[in-house]
Formats: C-alpha cells, sequence, structure tokens
C-alpha cells in the first residue's frame, strides 16, 4: 500500500450526540486525567470490580521490569466474570450465544447458566486432581466447552495454556511439554467447512511423548469415531454424569499476582515463548480497556471473531466481556462457508451491536463484493473494531462505508498478546484517522526512538516503546526471566520495546507500520521465521532454509521460504509442494508457505547468521542496502 495513502490526512469527527453518551465523552479530557495520576486513574477502575481482599499498593516497581499490580489483594477472576453477577440484575442475563457451523446447531447460556456449566467443570477437572498452579493444556475448537474449560481452570486457581486447534502435533507436543501440564482437554474432532478435523488424532500423536499427561478429557463434538485409552481418556459426557460433577465448587482466592495463563506467541528466536499473565492486573486491564474503548452498555450484543486461541480470543471473547456483564457471541465457523454472507447473515439474525475483526478478514470478504453484505439488515451495528495487523485504508473505507453504512466508528486497536489489553487505540470521542490506531490508551504513553534511544522527530519512523507499566502487562515468560528482560527491556533500559516500527503524527496518532523483528504476521496470525524454518529442515530433503514475509494483497503478509537441498534431492514443484505441506503438517496450515524457491546458498553473516534483510530485498527487486558483513 502506497505511503501517501496511508498518511492521506482524512479524519472522521465522532458523531457528538453518540460521543455525549459514551463512556468517554471526552477522550481528550480523559487522557489528561489520567496521564497526571496513572496509578489513580487504574485504582478507580479496579475499584469498580470485587477483591475479596484489597490492595496495598496499586503498583510495586521496586523489582522492575518485574512489575507487580494490586499487591496484597485477593480476588480471581471468575468472581468477577461470573459469581459477582449471579445476586445481581445480570442473573439472567444472556452471557455468550453460540452458534454452531452448521447453523443449526445453537445454545446460548444466561449468567446462571454458565456459571452451572462451568462449576461442573471445574467440578471434574477437581477430582481428576487439577488443583492451584496446575497447567492444563486446552486444545478445543470454537464450542462453549473452551469458555467452561478456561474458566474452570481460572476458577480453581489452576493455569490453562490454550493451543489454537490449528496446530500440529509436533506444536501442540512442544508445548505441553514446556508447560508440564498434566491434563489436556480436546475434542473428537473440529468442523473446518463442512468436513471433520480429526483433533483427537492429533492429541494422541502429540501424547506419545508428553510423560506429564495423566488425563484427557474429550469433548464431544463431530461424533466420528475415535480410539480412547482405557486408562488416560475419559468423554467428557460420561464425567459429568457422575456424581463428582454435581454440587457447588468455591472460587478459590488467588493473589492478584497469582498467574491466571500462560499463552505460547512467536518470538524472534527459537521456540514459541510463553507469555504470563496474572488474575488481578490482567482482570481490571481487559475490563477498563473493552469497557472504554467499545462503549459496551449493558443491552449490547458483542461479537470478537477471533479464535480462543489466541490473545484476542482470551481477552476480548472471553474475560473482558463477562468482566463488563456484556453478551458475547462466538460463532464456530468461518466467514465463507457455505457463502461469503455467513457473518452479515448472523449480525442480522442475532441483532449484533458491535463486531470486532481483523483487516485480513475484511480485505477477503471485500472481494466478493458488496451484494452479500448489501442482502442483509445490519442496522443494528454502533461500532466495529479491527485488530491484528496495520489496516489499509482501502480496506477501512469498505468497512465503514458497506457494513457499517458510514454510522460506525471504527476502532483501530493496537496491542499484543504480551500487552494482554489494547494500549494504542481511539474511543468512540476521538476523531478517526483510517490506517491510525489513534492514541495510547488512558494512563498509558508510547514513544517512538531511534537506534540509539532518542525520540524521532513528527512523522520518522522509528522503534515503538511503551514507557510505563500498565497492569495486563505480561509479568514474564513462564521460567524463563532472563528472555523476559533481554527480548523487552534491554535494547532501551526501562522501555517495553513493542517490536513495532511506527510513526507518529502530529496531531499525536500513532501509524504502525510493521514488526522490525524475525515475526511475521500472516493473516494476522503471529509466526516466526524459525518456526517456519525448523519445520522445513525437519524435512530429509532439506539441508537449510530462510523464512520471510512479503507482502500480500489479503493475508498481508505471505511466507516466502528459501531452501537449500541435501546432497541428492533435486528441485521441483512437486518437491516444493511436499514441502509446502509439510510445513501445513508439521507446524499448522496458517504457515504454509506461499512459494518455496530453491537455491544453492543463504546469504549469511561471517558468523553464520542468515540474512533475511537481503533476501527479503532480492525477492522484492529492492536495494539489499548495507551488505558489508555478508559473507559471499
Ligand atoms: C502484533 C502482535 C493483540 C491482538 C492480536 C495480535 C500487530 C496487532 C495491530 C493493529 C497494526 C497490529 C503488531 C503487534 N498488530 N494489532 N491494530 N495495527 N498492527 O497479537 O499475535 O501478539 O501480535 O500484531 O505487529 O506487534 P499478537
Amino acid at each position: 500500500m502506497s505511503e501517501s495513502s496511508r498518511l492521506s490526512g482524512e479524519v472522521f469527527y465522532p458523531d457528538p450526540v453518540a460521543a455525549a453518551a459514551a463512556h468517554v465523552p471526552d477522550h481528550e479530557a480523559l487522557r489528561a486525567a489520567a496521564a497526571a495520576d496513572p496509578l489513580g486513574f487504574w485504582a478507580a477502575r479496579a475499584a469498580e470490580l470485587e477483591w475479596y481482599k484489597p490492595w496495598d499498593k496499586v503498583l510495586d516497581d521496586s523489582n522492575a521490569p518485574f512489575f507487580k499490580w494490586f499487591t496484597g489483594a485477593s480476588t480471581n477472576i471468575v468472581h468477577n466474570c461470573i459469581d459477582r453477577h449471579l445476586s445481581g440484575p445480570y442473573r439472567n442475563k444472556l452471557a455468550l450465544i453460540w452458534v454452531g457451523e452448521n447453523g443449526t446447531d445453537h445454545q446460548t447460556f444466561s449468567y446462571f447458566s454458565l456459571n452451572r456449566e462451568v462449576t461442573k467443570m471445574a467440578n471434574v477437572l477437581k477430582a481428576m486432581g487439577v488443583g492451584k498452579g496446575d497447567r492444563v493444556t486446552i486444545y478445543l475448537p470454537r464450542i462453549p466447552e473452551v469458555v467452561f474449560a478456561m474458566l474452570a481452570c481460572a476458577k480453581l486457581g489452576a493455569i490453562h495454556s490454550v493451543i489454537f486447534a490449528g496446530f500440529s502435533a509436533d506444536a501442540l507436543q512442544d508445548r505441553i511439554g514446556d508447560s508440564e501440564s498434566k491434563l489436556v482437554i480436546t475434542a473428537d474432532g473440529s468442523w473446518v467447512n463442512g468436513s471433520v478435523f480429526k483433533l483427537k488424532d492429533i492429541v494422541d500423536e502429540a501424547l506419545r511423548f508428553s510423560p506429564t499427561v495423566e488425563n484427557v478429557i474429550v469433548v464431544r463434538r463431530t461424533g466420528h469415531e475415535v480410539a480412547m485409552d482405557p486408562l488416560r481418556d475419559h468423554w467428557y459426557h460420561d464425567l459429568t454424569a457422575l456424581p463428582i460433577a454435581k454440587g457447588p465448587c468455591a472460587t478459590e482466592p488467588m493473589d492478584a499476582e497469582d498467574t491466571l495463563f500462560i499463552l505460547y506467541t512467536s518470538g524472534s528466536t527459537g521456540k514459541p515463548k510463553a507469555i504470563l499473565h496474572t488474575h488481578g492486573g490482567y482482570m481490571v486491564g481487559t475490563y477498563t480497556t473493552l469497557k472504554y474503548t467499545f462503549d459496551i452498555r449493558d443491552e449490547d450484543r458483542w461479537w470478537c471473531t477471533a479464535d480462543p486461541g489466541w490473545i484476542t480470543g482470551h481477552s476480548y471473547l472471553v474475560y473482558g466481556p463477562l468482566l463488563t456483564g456484556a453478551t458475547t457471541f462466538m460463532f464456530e465457523g468461518g466467514p465463507t462457508y457455505p457463502y461469503p454472507n455467513r457473518w452479515w447473515q448472523l449480525i442480522e439474525y442475532y441483532g449484533i451491536n458491535i463486531f470486532y475483526t481483523a483487516p485480513t478478514a475484511i480485505r477477503s470478504l471485500m472481494r466478493f463484493g458488496e451484494a452479500w453484505p448489501n442482502r442483509h439488515d445490519l442496522s443494528s451495528l454502533r461500532l466495529l473494531g479491527s485488530v491484528g495487523e496495520p489496516i489499509n485504508p482501502e480496506a477501512w473505507q469498505w468497512f465503514h462505508r458497506v457494513i457499517g453504512k458510514g454510522q460506525c466508528p471504527i476502532m483501530d486497536t493496537w496491542w499484543q498478546t504480551e500487552t494482554g489489553m489494547f494500549q494504542i487505540c481511539p474511543t468512540p470521542s476521538l476523531p478517526l484517522k483510517p490506517g491510525s490506531g489513534g492514541k495510547p490508551f488512558f494512563g498509558q504513553e508510547a514513544e517512538i526512538l531511534d537506534e540509539a534511544g532518542q525520540p524521532v522527530a513528527d512523522g520518522e519512523e522509528g522503534f515503538l516503546v511503551l514507557k510505563n507499566p500498565w497492569p495486563a502487562m505480561l509479568r514474564t515468560l513462564y521460567r524463563d526471566d532472563e528472555r523476559y528482560v533481554k527480548t523487552y527491556w534491554s535494547k532501551y533500559p526501562g522501555k517495553y520495546l513493542a517490536g513495532d516500527s511506527a510513526r507518529r503524527d502530529k496531531d499525536g496518532y500513532f501509524w504502525i507500520i510493521g514488526r522490525t523483528d524475525d515475526v511475521i504476521k500472516v493473516s494476522g496470525h503471529r509466526l516466526g521465521t524459525a518456526e517456519v524454518e525448523s519445520a522445513l529442515v525437519s524435512h530429509p530433503a532439506v539441508a537449510e532454509a530462510a523464512a520471510i514475509g512479503l507482502p500480500h494483497e489479503v493475508k498481508g503478509n505471505a511466507i516466502h521460504a528459501f531452501v537449500v537441498l541435501r546432497l541428492g534431492h533435486e528441485p521441483s514443484p512437486a518437491l516444493a509442494e511436499e514441502l509446502r505441506k509439510h510445513v501445513s503438517i508439521h507446524l499448522s496450515p496458517i504457515a504454509k508457505p506461499d512459494w518455496i524457491d530453491f537455491t544453492e546458498k543463504l546469504p549469511k553473516t561471517r558468523s553464520g547468521k542468515i540474512m533475511r534483510r537481503v533476501l527479503k530485498a532480492r525477492a522484492l527487486g529492492q536495494d539489499e542496502g548495507d551488505t558489508t558483513t555478508l559473507d559471499e
């Protein structure tokens, strides 16, 4: 996309009546107030939630960058997501609406019945010996049980690790092993565009080398025949029929800083890292950002299209909406099956008010034309949202005009698995510039720095950093404090390095450009070049591999891999196809390279590091830049 169109200077002003009625009627006024007293701002938000015991200190920064929030406090996020609603006006309100891919399966849960289901699952987990601090791997499709499982773990104080159900057995095994999970919750299969994807088979393969796992709970979804290990595997419906599943289950009081979950995400080097989030700060952060940015009201039906396997699903499909007492909508399927009007049909039928999705989805749906959305009454929509990668102006305009009918502001939210909550985002009272996420959230400050750590001039590109701690920030990388400090806090001591390049304009709006490290965003999914490369070299024909991201019209970036073959193997289109499939099977279909190039040699530095920058410049026909360190 051209630079001029990204910085077009077009501004969309909020409707004054709607802005005045929003939770944040005057964006700049609240920004100024929160900037003057960020801890006061966060303490006031925390006080809107319930705590078993209040905090001694809002922020303890005595051991930075190991920040602690709400120290001394006791709570449990499930108390605020569910328990506190049971005695109030939300008891019979819909908490969760779920629709299956086939369109006929449909379930709804009030806060009362959500509690019943979560309690049942918590009782089962407890009977299987799961308790505070234990790790539980959740590998489920987008079905209600994924929500129950996350909340049941949290209720008991166990740490969940949700793995996106599109990851391969190898990836699953790595993550189960790293977290030393004692239990896995999965399903027989998932529905993907009308066919069965055999999840349980993948779990079986992953568990061949997973000594820590004692039990597997299997939810029946697709109903096909699956192998069950009588000592290890249990049907969920059999377990819930047992007396152990009955009766109440106490919500475990947790220290605010106790771990809520870990979530694996890709980094620049090596294996995926487990981002660690806690009960107290994460709860306050997701609650506040969702309420203010998407202006959640009692009567709203909120739809976040993300999968619970990613942070967006954790924060804004499950936890955030329940914390605000909203009705959250979850759809098992994708946007184009059986036809490309599926999402628009659901918005109409269920009267969705706020719709939060990713630019890649918008771009793919745009290609089917306006006739599909125009068949539906989308007038229930009040606000739209975008996340995952920069949104190009064409996609922004289409989303705004065709889906929002020019009436719905688009909240472009920049954040990360690490940040847990929105960091740069508007609210409905901030004028919008298409392609910009607006300004740092209340209480937050961001900066753009040059290599030496000096702030760059407005309009110049540089490294995006966050200047102060925030409640939902990651606390560390699970069992790897050193890598936590090195990755995020060592380039510019005292400042959080986001890993993105960005610009700030003269009005203080931030414009994200893209990753500066070896992370590639493909269709909004985060992948590391190292993961793709190690999947490639696990193929017997491959000696060496390098992966880069190249611009792609729909996906944002697509993976281009360069492969050096082992002696005795010849390049061929058939082998290229085989390697693409290999990555798909051994890592994930989302990581499947679009192109494979066979080469004799990879450009490397004299110390042996692959120069992906040079490969990228060559592939794009650009200047290779400084190649003085190139060993050729
Ligand atoms: C990376 C984080 C947390 C949301 C899902 C992704 C990119 C995310 C935006 C946005 C431009 C964005 C960044 C970031 N990103 N949102 N609104 N505009 N870029 O979480 O998988 O941890 O990826 O996604 O590059 O660093 P994630």
